[in-house]
């Protein structure tokens, strides 16, 4: 069989390509340039195509497709959550993506997208806790230490100066682990026995747990005034983690409403329970954090433009690092129409 022509072939990052993009880069640089194209998209709100993402849910987990186009580029994730994955050896969180080219609709990159998602949705949360975190802030609780939690606190220091993390976790092994991954990344860290001792002297508390039900991680006495919630774990309808009482007492902040309003924290209020999108922020129609006393929250569930700029900033990475493949994943005749003659050319003179 001939070889694949240039028009078959789409660049894709593996996972161990993935890795070594982003280890030769540095993960906290990383993080500070897709922080940076996450945000320059959120500017040009109006340039996307928005809805809510596509959910499949089942009894244990959900399947979900989140697409966007900005009319230049397509983009969109495939991402599952299963929170009782990691008993069976599982991530709670895989996901893969595709960027394509509207023009033709040829597909231009397909990319793992499971380290990616991380790394964006850190990216994400230390991009919103710029415009909301109280200004003095250097201490973090992070509730849930699994796979995200490193991802976040990476973030945090590099975007916003976090040297000091309270950890928190049901399952004291998975507080050890992120200790020990982040030992030697400058920050003075505590393991803390309980939610409530974790959440003293925080300035910002980030929640990343999974659990397939509404829980109550942060009670209503946790969470005193000038503080930000960075809640990330409640993302899927019936999946929360802060008691309805803290969303009273706190201005709210959301990627995209129509779809916090199905998936976040804002579920437990009122359709029409006043938030605020964050590109308004980012593009100063509203305002962020206003007194050093306000509780900001941002209500985190993931947003398909958050991955179009990840896929984007993998994109611009893959010319000067060479870290892809060439998958051969466009059928492409030499006569357009001829794809049946292609087939039968490719089972050569015999048949
Ligand atoms: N908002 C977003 O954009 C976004 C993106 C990715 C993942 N998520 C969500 O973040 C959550 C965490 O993802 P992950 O990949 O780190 O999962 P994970 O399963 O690797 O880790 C979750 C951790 O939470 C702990 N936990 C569960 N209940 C807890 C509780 N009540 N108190 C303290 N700890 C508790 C578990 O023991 C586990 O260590 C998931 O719910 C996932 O859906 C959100």
């Amino acid at each position: 069989m001939s070889l694949p022509s240039p028009l078959a072939v789409v660049p894709f990052v593996s996972v161990e390509n993935m890795m070594r993009l982003v280890l030769a880069i540095g993960v906290e640089e990383v993080l500070t340039a897709l922080a940076a194209y996450i945000e320059e998209d959120f500017r040009r709100w109006d340039a996307f195509d928005k809805t809510p993402r596509v959910a499949s849910h089942s009894l244990d987990g959900v399947i979900e497709l989140m697409p966007t186009s900005d009319g230049r580029l397509y983009g969109f994730k495939y991402v599952n959550g299963h929170p009782k994955n990691t008993r069976d050896g599982k991530q709670t969180v895989t996901a893969f993506g595709v960027l394509s080219d509207v023009d033709s609709g040829y597909p231009i990159l397909l990319s793992e997208m499971t380290i990616l998602t991380a790394l964006r949705t850190a990216a994400t949360s230390a991009v919103a806790a710029k415009y909301l975190a109280p200004d003095n802030a250097r201490v973090m609780a992070i509730i849930g230490n699994g796979a995200q939690s490193e991802f976040q606190a990476l973030a945090f220091k590099a975007l916003l100066g976090i040297d000091t993390l309270r950890l928190y976790d049901i399952d004291p092994a998975a507080s050890r682990k992120c200790a020990r991954n982040l030992a030697a990344k400058g920050f003075d860290i505590t393991i803390c026995p309980s939610c409530q001792e974790a959440v003293e002297g925080a300035g910002i508390i980030t929640t990343v747990t999974a659990d397939k039900q509404n829980a109550t991680v942060l009670t209503d006495n946790m969470v005193g005034g000038g503080v930000h919630v960075n809640a990330i774990g409640g993302d899927c309808p019936g999946k929360t983690e802060l008691h309805r009482d803290i969303l009273l007492r706190s201005d709210i902040f959301v990627e995209f409403a129509p779809q916090t309003r199905i998936e976040g924290e804002i579920q437990q209020l009122a359709a029409d329970h006043p938030v605020t999108e964050l590109w308004q922020v980012m593009s100063g129609h509203r305002e962020g954090r206003r007194s050093a006393s306000q509780i900001t929250l941002f209500d985190s569930v993931g947003f398909a433009t958050e991955d179009f700029s990840a896929l984007r900033y993998v994109r611009d990475q893959l010319m000067q690092t060479g870290l892809y493949d060439e998958l051969d994943l466009l059928a492409d005749p030499d006569e357009p129409r001829d794809l049946y003659g292609m087939l039968m050319r490719a089972a050569g003179p015999a048949l």
